[in-house]
């Protein structure tokens, strides 16, 4: 093992990627390879907590390999792996289940929102326990950074809190880990184009609202000139709000440019001009992984391979840290029987 921080983060295969998942967290990823122990895992037992249809559940799964892998993500020095082929991710997942006071789980933004407006005779007990499942996964590898976007932030407040909680009670286990937001620069709240109030979202009421890593050019670019913007006619970046304040933070993410940059070139000119240079660097952005993702698809087999050399590195580590707490918590080991 490398003495690099390590670093574990995760993205659901429950829906196309958009730009959001792109910015807030993949590019950081891949951007932090050289530094870190990564572990990239595909949360696929996390997707259960919505309906899926098996047939499409296992498309995305794989979709969502080569697309880690079509943005940069090296397996040769990376690990990549679906998080149900490491079974310790369900045992921990459980075991900190049991640790969770319920009162933790019900301030969790995300069950709100699901959970808001539907029967509880509808909602799975899934999306409530969730976020102990994420934190399963986290605290595993003994990750000491997760990077993600701004919207999972009281997910890690919550892995914190159970990491301490644990060691407290059972004496010191588990790294407390810390969340990577923004590090990388802009990218780590992208908003709906179509509603710049809400967070552009795998789950988002209209297509229009987000630009998806697979979109062909010219749907990104109607969907990026019908985003909205305000009653405003010229870019005034230090007090661009909502639309205007997206659009500029996506040109900022997908090229690099500093806000000074940003305000020199866009300063005074129409929405139109600003619309149309941010549908060209996404594009821009985009087409080398389309390319490359689409190479990948057409060779599954080496795919499968990935997951395989991904998850027996995963379980090695997953492993250690599991016995470790199935000894604290009082779990007698399978091999501790009579005659063992
Ligand atoms: P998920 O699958 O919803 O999203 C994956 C990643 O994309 C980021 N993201 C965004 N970033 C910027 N702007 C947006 N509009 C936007 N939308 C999504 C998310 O912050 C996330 O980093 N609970 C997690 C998955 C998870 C996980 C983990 C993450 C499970 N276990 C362990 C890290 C570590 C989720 O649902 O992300």
């Amino acid at each position: 093992m490398s003495d690099r921080p390590v670093v574990l983060s995760g993205i659901q295969p429950s829906g196309a990627l958009h730009l959001g998942n792109y910015l807030g967290a993949l590019r950081p990823w891949v951007l932090g390879q050289e530094e870190f122990r990564n572990f990239f895992c595909i949360v696929d037992l996390h997707a259960l907590t919505q309906p899926q249809e098996p047939a499409r559940l296992r498309e995305q799964t794989r979709q969502l390999v080569a697309l880690y892998l079509a943005c940069g993500i090296d397996p040769e020095r990376s690990t990549v792996f679906l998080q149900s082929h490491v079974a310790e991710h369900a045992e921990l997942g459980w075991i900190l289940t049991c640790l969770t006071p319920m009162g933790w789980l019900e301030r969790m933004t995300q069950f709100k929102e699901r959970a808001r407006g539907q029967s509880a005779e509808r909602v799975g007990t899934g999306v409530f326990v969730y976020p102990a499942l994420m934190a399963a996964d986290i605290l595993l590898y003994q990750a000491a950074y997760v990077p993600v976007g701004e919207d999972q932030r009281q997910h890690l407040e919550l892995t914190r809190d159970l990491a301490q909680r644990f060691n407290t009670r059972f004496g010191e286990t588990f790294v407390v880990p810390q969340a990577r937001i923004g590090q990388t620069g802009a990218g780590s709240r992208v908003m709906a184009l179509d509603d710049p109030t809400v967070k552009m979202s795998k789950s988002a009421t209209t297509e229009a609202g987000c630009v998806l890593l697979l979109d062909p050019p010219g749907t990104i670019r109607r969907k990026i000139m019908r985003a909205q913007t305000d009653s405003g006619a010229a870019v005034r970046a230090q007090e661009a709000q909502a639309g205007v304040a997206n659009l500029l933070e996506i040109y900022r993410a997908t090229t690099g440019a500093g806000l000074a940059e940003v305000a020199a070139r866009f300063d005074g000119q129409g929405y139109g001009a600003l619309k149309r240079a941010v549908a060209e660097a996404v594009i821009a952005a985009l087409d080398p992984i389309q390319a490359r993702y689409r190479q990948l698809m057409a060779d599954e087999a080496a795919l499968d391979r990935v997951l395989a050399r991904g998850a027996a590195a995963a379980r090695g580590v997953a492993a250690t840290t599991l016995a470790r707490v199935r000894d604290r918590v009082g779990l007698l080991p399978p091999d501790a029987g009579p005659g063992a």
